[in-house]
């Protein structure tokens, strides 16, 4: 059998060598609180570079200071981070790997001193802060944040932008009826609700035109929250703004019980690809070699993104190679123990 997880794969102008992705993972490593990148960050990313993860995208890096989750998040706010973030890129490609960044701010779901925003002043839960209602001109300027964190992501030489939607994050606040009840252009009906992302991506894409991503929750477990249908609906404006894959994760909208159990979020990787006919990535809980191999083999998804298991082995690819029986190319340095 040949491996589908080790077939390379191209979008515009990179190609993947193959379809193993690191997910997004914050690692609250800015101990300065200055959203810069530190020496733990070329570790952590280099390391799974060596180990051959075709896509590696980095942590949540916010777009304004106060849209960090935490005072450690990594940011983009700045062109002071630039440098950092294009050591990150060049280690890792060195390394044979591609390296995406993802966008992000935490609206109402940062952990801050000061004033947090968001599209409506609802609290997360009871023991959250109250977030301000975001006037039109701080629609505006968070929209223009986001494209300025793109120009610096382009500077730092990242091979692909990933938006964070999902998570219960800002952009994902506007998607949500359960988080949105603006009586503006900004909400109510699902074209208003998606008109801020959908403005971010017009923006970002004025100063990126290498592969876009867009990370959504496709289910926000609740009964008055978006349901796969409307993200079928927001997956084809995406893909008719021109936005290259859609990453399937789920939750993170309003506090809720998650039945997690393996592959529990590839259906809605599934269906988006099939009903909006974009390509997805599937991620949680994806662990075993085998069921990777069955996501790419049976076009249940184009990539699969990894987390907590890229923590536990940053070795994964070659693991994986070396179940499935696939041809993995060791780092030179590694060949005499490498199979
Ligand atoms: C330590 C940690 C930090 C995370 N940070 C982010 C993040 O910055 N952005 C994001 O979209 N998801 C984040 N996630 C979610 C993961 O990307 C992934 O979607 C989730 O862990 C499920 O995948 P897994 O079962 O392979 O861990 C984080 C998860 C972990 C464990």
């Amino acid at each position: 059998m040949s491996s589908a997880l080790f077939t390379p794969y191209t979008i515009k102008n990179v190609t993947f060598p193959n379809r193993i992705v690191m997910s997004p993972m914050c690692m609250y490593s800015c101990e300065a609180e200055d959203g810069k990148a530190t020496n733990f960050h070329y570790t952590h990313y280099t390391s799974r570079a060596v180990g051959r993860t075709g896509l590696i995208i980095t942590e949540a890096a916010a777009v304004t200071k106060q849209g960090r989750i935490s005072p450690q998040d990594l940011g983009i706010w700045s062109d002071e981070h630039i440098e950092g973030l294009k050591k990150i890129v060049q280690l890792s490609q060195e390394q044979g790997a591609k390296v995406g960044i993802q966008l992000a701010h935490a609206g109402r779901k940062a952990v801050l001193d000061g004033p947090i925003i968001a599209p409506s002043p609802i609290p997360f839960s009871e023991d959250r802060k109250t977030p301000e209602e975001m006037t039109f001109d701080q629609i505006k300027e968070t929209i223009h944040a986001f494209k300025e964190g793109a120009r610096r992501a382009n500077e730092a030489g990242f091979d692909v932008i990933e938006l964070h939607g999902a998570h219960g994050y800002l952009m994902n606040e506007f998607l949500s009826p359960l988080t949105n009840k603006r009586t503006d252009e900004y909400g109510g009906s699902k074209e208003n609700r998606y008109r801020f992302l959908r403005e971010v991506i017009s923006e970002v894409k004025e100063v990126w035109s290498g592969p876009l991503f867009v990370r959504i929750s496709a289910d926000e477990y609740d009964e008055e929250g978006n349901t796969i249908d409307d993200f079928i609906y927001f997956a084809k404006e995406m893909k008719e703004q021109g936005v290259d894959l859609v990453d399937c994760s789920t939750g993170g909208v309003v506090p809720a019980q998650i039945n997690a159990y393996p592959g529990y979020q590839v259906t809605h990787a599934e269906r988006i690809r099939n009903e909006a006919n974009i390509p997805t990535g599937a991620v949680g809980l994806i662990t075993h070699p085998l069921q990777a191999e069955e996501i790419i083999h049976n076009d249940r998804a184009d990539l699969v993104l990894l987390a907590r298991e890229l923590l536990r082995d940053p070795y994964w690819a070659r693991t994986a190679a070396s179940e499935l029986g696939a041809e993995l190319q060791a780092p030179k340095q590694y060949e005499r123990g490498w199979n």
